[in-house]
């Protein structure tokens, strides 16, 4: 028994990376399984669902206010997220995933990347945040990122999403970060760079 309520797809493909794909608030296991296929065609998709209700909306952690984080609690479910992570991997024979989490879920990302570097081989971060205030140290040589941001974007102001690329990319990790003109939401071209972060088809 797995710990997370979660979809699974297997690959189709080889030579992709599986991808472990992270819902906002208010979003579940089903959500990103179409942009997973979209943006990576053929691989793998472990798509768990956030364990924590806020106000009947899943999410992976508890905030104390929108944009005001339960550090503690940010820090027991990337430990948490991680230990499924492994689980996963075991019981379906997959190599470590790349994250592809959307606000809520890119914030749990980055918490996991830093605090658990091992689960993750690199992580596309769609209007993420710092989650935590003080970057835990973390060894990131070899992990690639994508950050996706919105200049527009009225929970994440600009110099915090760029102080998290700023911590990656100290840490080590080969970081793009892309600030478009365009609020929380996703767009087209969130999809096209995207796309080509992944390698194309
Ligand atoms: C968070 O709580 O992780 C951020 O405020 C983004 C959100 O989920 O609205």
């Amino acid at each position: 028994e797995l710990s997370f309520i979660h979809r699974y797809e297997p690959a189709t493909e080889t030579g992709r990376p599986p991808l472990l794909l992270l819902h906002g608030t208010g979003g579940d296991e089903n959500d990103l399984l179409g942009l997973g296929r979209m943006i990576s065609p053929g691989a793998a998709l472990l798509s768990p669902r956030g364990k924590i209700l806020e106000n009947g909306m899943p999410r992976f952690f508890r905030r104390l206010a929108e944009g005001v984080f339960d550090e503690e609690d940010v820090k027991l479910r990337a430990g948490e997220l991680a230990d499924f992570v492994a689980q996963a991997r075991q019981a379906y024979g997959l190599e470590a995933p790349v994250a592809v989490g959307f606000s809520n879920g890119a914030n749990i990302a980055a918490a996991m990347m830093m605090l658990r570097p091992e689960a993750l081989t690199g992580a596309a971060l769609l209007r993420a945040m710092v989650p935590l205030s003080e970057a835990p140290q973390a060894d990131l040589a070899g992990k690639r990122v994508l950050m996706i941001s919105g200049a527009m974007d009225p929970i994440i102001p600009a110099e915090n999403s760029a102080q998290l690329a700023a911590s990656l990319s100290a840490f080590g990790a080969e970081v793009q970060h892309q600030v478009l003109p365009t609020g929380h939401g996703l767009s087209q071209t969130d999809l096209q760079l995207l796309v080509r972060w992944f390698g194309g088809r």
